[in-house]
């Protein structure tokens, strides 16, 4: 099965190893039945899986047929399945993971806070930890004078966002500006404001009824998508609360990459037009695309910016929606008065998650982290290129630090080339996901130079292997 691990890098797990056997006929013997009895294992756990778990974006009707991973455990940057088989975490754990799984220091932040207190309510109160870790992302990140409201989940970041954005031009008398530019193929999550700046697909469409309207201007497939939007800003700005962008790299729309200059006019025309700028940093913060934050690479201070995913290191759900000093200032006002943002959820700025993301900003500078994305980019890029993109069924290889995604290219429709070629790269014990027929590569950000070499390998010979 695709996620067995059978014959691939990874180790039997406890009490499958081969009893030494006397003769190479005794020996295979032994190692067949040692992964039948893996297989078995696998397959126990898959069935009581899709017997009580539903799992987002997936038909749970095919799910156990496609060979999904049950993971019980992970050293570094390896996970490892509940029958021992291990495998790279070459999509970092649907793109959270930046250091590698149980990193001693991140381990003991998150111990050490179990013995304060787990979690206390943001509502009305403070928490010591939170503080600190606000104190600390208040240093890093691209906004002036910034206010952090914390929640669980990168779509929330947004969803408040989009809130603020809106009761900011109420509170400064002008309701008129109550819509919202997205771009195409842009991508913000699931919750049904952040599903309506985002521009469908996943199959999403049958949400669209939910959806409230967007100006919507092309997203960065479009070579011409900066001056389109600028266009939109200046021909619409009276009644633009704001403009949501994906600065750098659109990530779900399949690694599709801008220039940052494109990125740096847009937020010109936004403050041209006196339209606040949000950045969902959600995917390409803390270092994914080289920098800590891709906003700095676009010269970008957005008014509002949107984190996630990366926050803990991949440890902890939590997200942040950061406000400008301008921004918060609008809100402020009498005690329950109709300035106060009424909005807040019961898990934001959980403790120990805070205790988590504190110690991870600290360790992303201690450890050099955004020097090796440079190094293990630059090596990653030079690969695929030598191995992967000059092939015949590669449309495109995108790329920015370690967000990559490679397009293929299928010859027809319906051959699920994507999800056949990640499947491949799983037998050889990477963990690839596809997001429709392009293939994303996203490794932690510690990844090593070995581990790099293995990932390209397992997809070139994945690619060699499904699609000849
Ligand atoms: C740019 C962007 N924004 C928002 C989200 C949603 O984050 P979450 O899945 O944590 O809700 C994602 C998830 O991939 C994303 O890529």
């Amino acid at each position: 099965m695709a996620g067995d691990g059978g014959g691939r890098g990874g180790a039997a797990g406890p009490g499958t190893e081969p009893q030494a056997p006397a003769t190479a006929e005794a020996e295979a013997e032994a190692a067949a039945e040692a992964a039948a009895a893996a297989d078995l294992q696998v397959a126990g756990w898959v069935d009581r899986d899709a017997a009580v778990v539903w799992h987002g974006f997936t038909q749970m009707a095919a799910y156990a047929d496609n060979q999904p991973l049950v993971i019980e455990r992970a050293e570094g940057r390896e996970l490892i399945d509940v029958a021992g088989h291990r495998y790279l975490d070459a999509i970092s754990s649907l793109w959270v993971n930046t250091l590698g799984h149980r990193v001693p220091e991140l381990d003991a932040a998150l111990v050490a806070q179990v013995g304060r207190v787990a979690h206390s309510t943001m509502l009305g109160n403070g928490n010591s930890v939170v503080v600190e870790l606000a104190e600390a992302l208040a240093a890093v990140v691209p906004v002036d004078g910034p206010h952090f409201l914390f929640a669980a989940d990168g779509a929330v970041a947004v969803e408040q966002a989009l809130k603020i954005a809106f009761q900011f031009w109420v509170n400064r008398g002008e309701p008129q500006r109550a819509r919202f530019l997205a771009l195409g193929d842009a991508y913000h999550g699931d919750t049904v404001g952040a599903l309506s700046v985002g521009d469908g697909g996943f199959s999403t469409s049958v949400f669209d009824p939910l959806r409230f309207p967007v100006l919507r201007t092309p997203g960065y497939a479009d070579p011409g998508w900066s001056a389109k939007a600028c266009a939109a800003v200046s021909a619409h700005g009276s009644e633009l609360a704001a403009v949501v962008v994906e600065p750098l790299v659109q990530g779900a729309a399949g690694m599709l990459c801008a220039a940052p200059g494109d990125v740096a006019a847009l937020g010109r025309a936004c403050q041209e037009a006196g339209v606040l700028l949000i950045c969902d940093e959600v995917a390409t913060g803390f270092g994914r695309t080289g920098t800590l934050f891709a906003s700095e690479q676009c010269g970008l201070r957005p008014d509002l910016l949107c984190l996630g995913k990366g926050i803990t290191g991949g440890y902890l759900a939590m997200s942040a929606t950061v406000a400008s000093d301008r921004v918060f200032d609008a809100f402020l006002g009498e005690d329950l008065g109709p300035r106060t943002f009424f909005h807040g959820h019961s898990y934001g700025g959980n403790a120990l998650a805070a205790a988590v993301a504190l110690e991870h900003l600290r360790l992303i500078g201690a450890h050099q982290v955004l020097d090796n994305v440079a190094d293990r980019s630059a090596q990653l890029a030079r690969l695929l290129d030598r191995e992967v993109a000059g092939r015949p069924d590669v449309a495109a290889v995108r790329q920015r630090g370690l967000m990559v995604g490679v397009e293929l290219a299928p010859p027809g429709p319906g051959l699920r080339w994507g999800r056949r070629v990640c499947a491949g790269a799983v037998r050889r014990g990477v963990l690839l996901r596809p997001l429709g027929d392009v293939v994303v590569v996203m490794p932690p950000l510690t990844i090593t130079e070995v581990e790099i070499t293995r990932i390209v390998d397992a997809l070139a010979g994945s690619l060699a292997e499904v699609v000849g």
